[in-house]
């Protein structure tokens, strides 16, 4: 995992968030609803659900996000804390180890107040016990003592939000997934909605972004406004050194290819990949664990990092004998697909 994270750092496109994303993401982050871009469906819902909420003078139901990383979570957590006027803390499955840890939040919150936590899927089981009868009954059931005389005592919580996020809601439990009364997915952003947060982030930092380089941004932006806030940051750079009172089309274009990021988002780590599995490998089908080596990296780093965004691009796609690379790839990269018949030869021995 840390080596993941390491490489995931030293790469601009990964939707996860990096360290030299902090300071600047939170400014950028939108503080309401109405400033939120994107996300409609998710978004009218969650509109009237607040204001049910709140016109009934009750915290709003617990509340699951799920979706690809960097699609702005933990940024709506906070717009529901601050639509209800309540309070949020903010942490994540893996920081509460102990079934006291979690104990200890619960028991500082304040009426109302909203819990989020974030890859709530990595919380450990018996963690997830005590979060059980907190969201169903905002109670605590605390064990005295040990063996034949050890007692039960319940302590009353205030009324609270959860809100759970998680990129893996398949790897939730049942138990816990049905104590949420609100699940809301959140898809992708499209190029246009990008542009928009790029013009409006760029408005922030203090240096317009015209509409043509809000889009050549946003194109390579891997649907995620993580990674287009992040492509904008360096973008700024160039257009400061060059002396420009605006981020235009040239200014975009010339970062984005002197950052080696390609028409389509894709860096240099996504198209080695490509060029691996066609080169050496004829285009597949090819092991993870194969061409991890060919490309010295780790299979987990291919897996979690390049193949999400490759595979949603039509680029690459996971068989039973391994990964393949599809006609779009070949020429991408400026190489020419194998004929249909030897593609057809290739399937067949892929499935035998
Ligand atoms: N910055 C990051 N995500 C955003 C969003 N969805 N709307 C506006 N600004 C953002």
């Amino acid at each position: 995992m840390d080596e993941l994270y390491d490489i995931q750092s030293t790469r601009l496109v990964a939707p996860q968030e990096a360290p030299g994303d902090g300071e600047a993401e939170f400014s950028l982050r939108p503080r309401t609803l109405d400033e939120y871009i994107g996300q409609e469906r998710a978004k009218q819902n969650l509109k009237i659900y607040l204001e049910a909420a709140r016109l009934r003078g009750e915290p709003l139901d617990h509340l699951l996000l799920y979706g690809p990383p960097g699609l702005g979570k933990t940024t709506l957590a906070c717009i529901v804390a601050a639509e209800m006027g309540v309070q949020i803390r903010i942490t994540s499955g893996p920081a509460i180890e102990k079934p006291g840890d979690l104990a200890a939040l619960l028991t500082n919150l304040q009426e109302g107040d909203v819990l989020f936590i974030d890859e709530i899927h990595r919380l450990s089981r018996q963690v997830e016990e005590v979060l059980y009868p907190a969201m169903e009954d905002y109670a605590l059931d605390i064990m005295i003592g040990k063996g034949p005389a050890a007692q039960s005592i319940r302590i009353n919580l205030p009324r609270f939000t959860l809100v759970g996020a998680t990129t893996r809601a398949g790897q939730l439990t049942s138990p816990l997934r049905d104590r949420f009364g609100v699940l809301l997915k959140l898809e992708l952003y499209t190029p246009d909605e990008l542009a928009q947060i790029v013009r409006r982030s760029a408005d922030i930092l203090g240096l317009p972004c015209q509409p043509e380089g809000a889009a050549e941004i946003a194109r390579c932006s891997r649907g995620t406004p993580r990674v287009a806030n992040r492509l904008l940051k360096r973008v700024r750079d160039f257009a400061t050194v060059l002396g420009k009172q605006a981020i235009d089309a040239e200014c975009a274009k010339l970062a984005l290819q002197r950052m080696d990021i390609d028409q389509l988002g894709l860096d240099e780590l996504d198209r080695s990949l490509l060029r691996a599995l066609i080169e050496l490998y004829g285009g597949g089908p090819v092991g993870l664990d194969t061409l991890a080596a060919a490309l010295g990296e780790e299979a987990v780093t291919l897996e979690d990092v390049c193949e999400p965004y490759l595979m949603q691009m039509g680029f690459l796609v996971r068989t039973p004998r391994g990964r393949c690379a599809t006609p779009a790839a070949f020429e991408h990269l400026g190489m020419t697909p194998p004929s249909p018949q030897a593609q057809a030869s290739g399937q067949q021995s892929m499935f035998e």
